[in-house]
Order: C-alpha cells, then structure tokens, then sequence
C-alpha cells in the first residue's frame, strides 16, 4: 500500500478533521444535546420542499449553466437592489455556487498566487486559513481580543505589506456574532483605498441581524465594492445546509476570473436547487428571518439567565457566545469535553478559531434550534 508521507508531499500537513465533525460525533455517540455546530434543527418551508420536488418532476434535473441559472441571478440582483439600492448585474457580475465554502475558495484561488499574504481576523471561520495555503499564500492573522471582539484599524493597518494582497472579512460574524459598523466599512475603505488589496467579504448571515442594525455590506462602499467578492449563501438563509447552494457578487472584470477557477471547480451548482430557490425568492418576505432568530436569541438567554454562564452580546448570525469563568477555569477545548462527556451538552471552543489557540474562556453555542432543544439543552447548562 502506498504511503502518502513518503510519496508525497501533504498540502496541508497541519490540518485535522474539523472540530464540528468531531464534537458532532461526540455528541451523537453520547446522546448529547448539540448547540455546536451552525445548522437549524427545525423544520424546512413546506413550500419550498414543494418547488423543489415540483422542479425535480418538471425535469430540472441536468446540468444548471456554468453561471447559475439566470431567473436565480436575477432573482438576486433584485433582492440585492431591494436592500442596498444597488444593482450587481445578474449577467456578468453573480454567480451561483455550490454553498458559500465553494465560492470563498474559488475567491481565494482567484486572487492568491503563491508567496501572497492575505490578512484574515481571528477568531475566523477554519476553512480561510487552508484555502489560502492550498494556493501557497500566507495567512497573516489579526486577532480579536478581549470580549467585545472589535477592530483596532490602526493596528489592523500594521499588518499591511507590499504581499499583500486579500483582506477576508465576515459580517455578521462566526463565531463571535459581532457585525462590522459603518465605521468599521469606511476604515478598511481609507486603507485599502489605492492599492491592489482584494477583498473577500463573507456575508453568508447577511439576512440575520438583530436589533434593528442594518447590515454593513461591502456593496455600500464604493471604493470597497470595486475590489471585493461578496459571498452569499441560500443555505443559510433558509435553514437548508444540507443543500450546499450559494453565490458570489463581483464587478465585472473580477467575475470573469472568477469564473474560470469556478468552472474548472465544479462547474455548476446544483440545478432543481436553483429553480426552485429563483421562484421561493420572488416573495421577498422569504427573505426576512431576522425576527425568527431575535425571538430564538432572546428566548435561550432568558432560558440561560439564571445560569452560571454570562452571555456576550450577538449582533448577528445564529450564534452567541457564553463565558465560562465563574464556573471553571479549565481550557476551552477540556471545558467542552466536560460539558460534553459530565452533563450532555455540546458547544464549539472560540479557541479552535484562533491559530495561536488563544483562550478566553467562552464557547460558541448555536440557537438556531426548535424550543424544545433550546429548552433542554438550558435545563442542563443551569444546573452546571
Ligand atoms: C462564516 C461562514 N462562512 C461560510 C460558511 C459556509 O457556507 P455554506 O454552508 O453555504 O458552504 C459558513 C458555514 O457555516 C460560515 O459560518
């Protein structure tokens, strides 16, 4: 049988199974209640399950085109226009892909050429890091420390070189569910202003922001929006991660390269998928979840309250995150497994998002579950 190490060279030698296969399968083995990986456990639209089914019997079933299917790009440029009063052009400037993972690698492969640097914040979501490797960039990490988890542009700014070329960027934000501000937009604005940094902005929980804050798209800023990729994903928006359906919104010039590492990657996204999407979106309250994941917030923390865990405040996304350090000083990761294997309760170490494993006592828990789950998984936490 052959060897791998010693036939050939590993692309990413530092890197293990992902943290939610192993805690998901942890919590499984153990019957355990699981908060720790991003998906919803609650039931799907009836009617979008129906258009899907509808589209799969009306034979939407070959090859969507390289792009994405038109009516779903349009469909996007629509919402898009709705939201922001600005128009990306379903033609030259969307395409649909296979979930957001596929199309931040394909934006990564895009602008990443070997001895780049590209600057990502941690904690950040884990799979930046080794698309950046994979095209033999260099991950520069600006870490977030501390609770409220905002940007230091004047420090952020240090890590700028003549290498430099990709910011990646997410809001809202996973794992901390903070979102960028205004501010924080015309900030990467003034110094990105004049060079040839690209940025990638994952806006994949562009649709779930609380408290009536507007989402800070990267396409509200004129000079940003000419060097960014916005990646979007439908998965997301309508608690159907298992489809692995989204998008990638860049000017002209920057999608067509886009597209010749997204056709080499996969070609096209899945079809039925999309006809069925492009129609559910054409009633635009589809599209509006933030209240469903407010009320879901609001009702776990006040499950939550009389814990001995302290909430810190989510803005956005379906997560929040609960510090520990009234109830135990052990590390994150041995925390989890405490929680895990003692009392029945899965939740994410914030330290897996940080390459230096920075630890500060906080665990990610995911709300996007029924009541009942939330309920649960409470009534244990309480009791820790
Ligand atoms: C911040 C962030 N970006 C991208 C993705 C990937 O999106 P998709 O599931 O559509 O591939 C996720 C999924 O968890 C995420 O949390």
């Amino acid at each position: 049988m052959i060897n791998f190490s010693a036939h050939m060279k590993s692309k990413l030698p530092g890197v293990k199974t992902t943290i939610f296969t192993q805690i998901g399968q942890m919590a499984n083995e153990l019957g355990a209640v699981n908060l720790s990986q991003g998906f919803p456990n609650f039931e799907v639209s009836p009617e979008l399950i129906n258009l899907v089914t509808k589209a799969m019997k009306e034979g939407h079933n070959q090859y969507a085109p390289m792009q994405g299917l038109l009516e779903l790009r349009q469909q996007l440029s629509d919402s898009f226009y709705r939201d922001y009063g600005l128009r990306y052009d379903a033609e030259d400037e969307i395409t649909i892909t296979a979930g957001g993972t596929q199309a931040i690698y394909t934006a990564i492969s895009t602008v990443i050429h070997e001895g780049d640097e590209a600057i990502i914040i941690e904690p950040a979501f884990d799979i930046y890091s080794p698309g950046i490797v994979i095209n033999g960039g260099i991950v520069r990490p600006y870490r977030l420390t501390g609770d409220d988890y905002k940007i230091n542009w004047s420090e952020f700014k240090l890590l700028i070189t003549r290498n430099t070329k990709l910011i990646i960027i997410n809001t809202p934000h996973n794992p901390t569910s903070t979102i960028l501000s205004k501010e924080d937009m015309l900030k990467l604005q003034d110094i990105t202003n004049n060079t040839d940094i690209m940025v990638l902005s994952d806006e994949v929980y562009e649709h779930i922001v609380f408290g009536g804050e507007k989402h800070q798209s990267v396409a509200l800023f004129p000079n940003l929006a000419e060097r960014s990729f916005i990646v979007g994903s439908f998965s997301k928006t309508f608690h159907v991660t298992g489809w692995k359906t989204g998008f990638c919104m860049a000017p002209k010039a920057l999608t067509k390269e886009y597209r010749k590492i997204h056709q080499n990657v996969v070609f096209a996204g899945n079809r039925p998928m999309q006809t069925a999407i492009a129609e559910y979106m054409s009633s635009p309250q589809n599209m509006e979840i933030s209240p469903l994941y407010e009320k879901k917030r609001d009702y776990f923390m006040e499950l939550m309250k009389d814990s001995r865990f302290r909430a810190l405040p989510s803005h956005g996304s379906y997560f929040q995150l609960y510090k520990y350090d009234e109830i135990s000083d052990e590390k994150e990761m041995d925390f989890v497994i405490t929680l895990l294997k003692e009392h029945g309760v899965a939740g994410i170490p914030v330290s897996y998002f940080y390459s230096n494993g920075y630890d500060n006592k906080v665990l990610r828990f995911c709300f996007a579950k029924t009541d009942e789950t939330l309920e649960k998984a409470a009534e244990i936490l309480r009791k820790v």
